[in-house]
């Protein structure tokens, strides 16, 4: 049954994914099924965009109505959920203003223009330059490309665009050595998501956030991923007490529905102006009203207290495994992203896991990451660590 829709797949689409022979047909909070009717524990969640599980009834409920009401109209006019949204958006957040778009691409692309537009503006026009991390991960158009740090993905597509410095992550004083008179901001991922679940040095982050203060540099966080309750809080960056003056968010915003967001402080949002950046999907109604419904369940009254709690036993269930099992190296992580560190490559623990009913994913080939929905249970957490724990003793028995 899935095998239908797996030709038709290779046949018709794009090859961009290396594809698992499942389809996905149906969801419910942190279960999924495919086509054939198997269920699986979804430890994915749509890549760490489906934070309240699937189909919640909230965000449905408010997909459907606002379906039913208005789905698309131009920015050229006020729409009320876009309005409703930044208002909430900027109540939960350091940001005074909100720009709307489809994807943590755009974001990334938005937040790289807006920064040289606030130079350009005060005159400085010649500070253009934008420093990135290595291991980190902005997207793939050819800006937020050109800044991600990580020479796989620049493969084939160079030139890639001017005006991007890399320097280790975690290294203030690669930071301090890289700023100059060119410098416009420092763009980091509080959390590095892509580049293998890395977690900075407590300091770091408001080292960095001095450094911008003392240097007139722009501080860009890059919260696509670890936004709206992953690791715990809302915001990743208020693990660290340090605000930026722009963030970049996307996917979980909009409850399963695309959406981005960039978010910014007055002094520096005013740079945008009419003519200087669009989108015309940009905080449509629709996807507007998923995400409303979706801020309002995650940033709820105790919704993030249960996430930390569970999240704290999961990692712990994850060190059990690294005290147990040689192979694997380390667990790490915060909130509901997490990572097992292998000695060797996961993927074929992702597809044995999967056979048994659980999605995983596997980056960097040796680090697994787990991203449930931000609701998983522990006994979904246990059934999970029961299959890890019997898969990797088999590669261990090998
Ligand atoms: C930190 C970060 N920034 C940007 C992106 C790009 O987001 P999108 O795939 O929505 O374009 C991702 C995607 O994984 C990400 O993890």
């Amino acid at each position: 049954m899935n095998k239908r829709i797996v030709q038709l797949t290779e046949k018709h689409v794009a090859g961009t994914y290396g594809r698992f022979p499942i389809a996905l047909v149906k969801g419910k909070g942190s279960t999924v099924w495919d086509k054939s009717g198997k269920s699986y524990t979804d430890f994915v969640s749509g890549l760490a965009v489906d934070n309240l599980g699937h189909c919640h009834p909230a965000v449905v409920s408010a997909i459907k109505k606002q379906a039913e009401k208005l789905i698309h109209v131009s920015n050229l006019y006020h729409i009320e959920p876009q309005s409703q949204l930044a208002e909430k958006l900027t109540s939960l957040s350091f940001a005074d203003k909100i720009f709307f778009c489809n994807s943590g691409t755009e974001a990334i692309e938005s937040a790289i223009k807006l920064a040289r537009k606030y130079f350009f503006d005060q005159g400085q026009p010649r500070r253009t330059e934008i420093i990135t991390m290595h291991n980190s991960f902005h997207g793939r158009t050819m800006g937020s490309l050109s800044a991600t740090a990580q020479k796989k993905f620049h493969v084939g597509f160079k030139p890639l665009l001017p005006g991007f410095k890399y320097i280790p992550f975690n290294d203030l004083q690669a930071a301090q050595k890289a700023i100059n008179e060119k410098t416009c901001a420092i763009l980091v991922e509080p959390l590095q998501g892509e580049g293998g679940v890395n977690i900075p040095d407590p300091s770091y982050i408001k080292g960095l956030k001095k450094l911008c203060k003392k240097n007139g540099v722009l501080l860009i966080f890059d919260e696509v991923q670890t936004g709206f309750g992953r690791t715990g809080k809302l915001f990743a960056y208020e693990l660290y007490k340090t605000t930026p003056d722009i963030m970049t968010l996307a996917k979980a915003l909009g409850g399963g529905v695309a959406i981005g967001a960039l978010a910014a402080t007055n002094r520096v949002m005013k740079s945008f102006v009419p003519g200087s950046h669009a989108a015309t999907f940009g905080g449509n109604p629709l996807a507007c009203s998923a995400a409303l419904a979706t801020l309002k369940v995650v940033a709820g009254k105790n919704f993030l207290n249960r996430t930390n709690k569970t999240g704290i036993y999961f990692l712990k269930r994850l060190q059990e495994i690294v005290r147990t099992n040689p192979i694997a190296k380390e667990a790490r992580g915060v909130g509901m992203f997490l990572a097992l560190e292998l000695n060797e490559s996961g993927s074929n623990i992702v597809i044995d896991c999967m056979k048994q009913g659980f999605l995983i994913n596997c980056i960097q080939q040796n680090v697994l990451r787990f991203i449930p929905p931000l609701i998983i249970s522990r006994k979904e957490i246990d059934a999970l660590i029961s299959v890890l724990s019997k898969s990797l003793s088999k590669l261990n028995n090998k």
